[in-house]
């Protein structure tokens, strides 16, 4: 509408009429420039840089899942400082879940208190994966507030992600870790394969710590493995619940096997796990040795040191991630190129992480005709 007193109006009448046909005149040309233009975008087949890398997502900032979770004590501020700290500096975001505390009261009869410890983080595990059913989450990764990882991990899950779409057979259409997986156990302290599944073979991976230098673990070493040598596959049963994935639906059958189920279950949250990834309730795979390590916070809670402190290699306080990303958080914050190993036997001391590649690998599998090997 044209108010009184509008510019417009000082234009005598038959001015105006010939400047709307000389603006529509434009407007037309315009229209009838850019059309022909826009429709060849539109008709353009999609160019290289449309077709998205199915492990794309995995460089994400939840890893290539839709949450992270760290579980842990809201009284436990350093180690939520680390985690924090450690996942900025290598991209990617973590949303805490309280650890549940029970009192030593509201628990009576429930034995000693270390009973009463493993009640209380079955119980904080079991909350995170109410969250996912809750949520509706596609996935997500759960952690304990203890973990260390590799500076190079998106790089390591890229390389694991291949192998775990190799041995599932699928596409990374629904995840980039494969379509058919329920849980992926990346954080453990030994793992059983399942021997009759394929298995992806990294034989020259840096990152691997070697079986003498890994903390103990529960179960002997996959065959084929050795120093440098990573091994993904279909798994049966591992130990320790310090970082695992878990889908929806995979979600909902542990829910339902707890809730729905007078049957005894195990103490430990790592037993349920094991257990439903054993009976073939869930489809597990894993790496091995584990892709996540830990820090030892006891050590720290031993003695009156800094929280994050540089120690040297021979003192180190990460256990299992060959680049601790906790142990070269501060040389990472100064810009400094190379990231040194925590392991005295490691084969490249000093890295520069931006060189590190996905390790060559290869897919072995045995059937009816013998053993078989191919390149992935
Ligand atoms: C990361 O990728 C996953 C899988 O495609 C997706 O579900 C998730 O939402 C993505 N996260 C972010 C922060 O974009
Ligand atoms: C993977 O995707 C390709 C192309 O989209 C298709 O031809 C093939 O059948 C798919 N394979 C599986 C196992 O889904
Ligand atoms: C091992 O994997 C094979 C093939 O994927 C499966 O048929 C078998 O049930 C699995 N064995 C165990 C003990 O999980
Ligand atoms: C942690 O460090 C302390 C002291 O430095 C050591 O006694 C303990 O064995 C370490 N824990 C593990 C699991 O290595």
């Amino acid at each position: 509408m044209i108010s009184p007193g509008s510019p417009v109006r000082l234009i005598p009448r038959s001015r105006r009429k010939f400047s709307n046909v000389i603006v529509s005149f434009l407007v037309i040309l315009a229209v009838l420039w850019f059309l022909p233009f826009q429709q060849s975008i539109a008709s353009q087949p999609a160019t290289c840089e449309d077709i998205q890398d199915p492990l794309d997502p995995i460089k994400n900032d939840t890893l290539g899942f839709e949450k992270i979770f760290a579980i842990s004590s809201p009284k436990r501020l350093d180690r939520r400082d680390a985690i924090v700290l450690g996942s900025s500096a290598t991209g990617f975001h973590v949303d805490f879940i309280d650890e549940v505390v029970y009192e030593e009261e509201s628990v009576k009869g429930n034995g000693p208190a270390k009973d009463l410890a493993d009640i209380a983080a079955f119980r904080s595990h079991l909350n995170a994966v109410q969250r996912i059913v809750a949520d509706r989450l596609a996935s997500a990764l759960i952690i304990e507030d203890h973990i260390d990882w590799d500076v190079n991990l998106k790089t390591q899950l890229k390389g694991f992600a291949l192998g775990a779409q190799k041995i599932q057979k699928s596409n990374a259409s629904y995840s980039p870790y494969g379509d058919s997986w329920d849980l992926l156990w990346l954080g453990h302290c030994g793992v059983k394969c399942n021997t009759s599944s394929p298995v992806q073979i990294m034989p020259h991976d840096i990152t691997a710590v070697s079986s003498q230098s890994l903390p103990p673990y529960s179960y002997d070493a996959p065959a084929g493995t050795g120093n440098n040598v990573r091994v993904t596959c279909k798994m049966e049963e591992a130990a320790c619940s310090g970082a695992y994935a878990l889908r929806y639906r995979a979600s909902q059958k542990v829910l339902a096997t707890l809730a729905l189920s007078t049957a005894p279950r195990p103490v430990k949250f790592e037993g349920l796990l094991s257990q439903l990834c054993r009976d073939g309730s869930l489809e597990c795979y894993s790496s091995y040795p584990s892709l996540l390590g830990r820090w030892n916070w006891t050590s720290r809670e031993a003695g009156p040191s800094d929280s994050i402190q540089e120690t040297d290699s021979h003192a180190s306080l990460s256990m299992g991630a060959m680049y601790s990303t906790l142990q070269n958080v501060r040389r990472l914050l100064a810009g400094a190129s190379q990231v040194q190993a925590t392991v005295e036997d490691a084969l490249v001391p000093e890295l520069n992480p931006d060189l590190f590649e996905v390790p060559y690998a290869v897919l072995r599998w045995t059937d009816e005709k013998g053993g078989h090997e191919r390149h992935v």
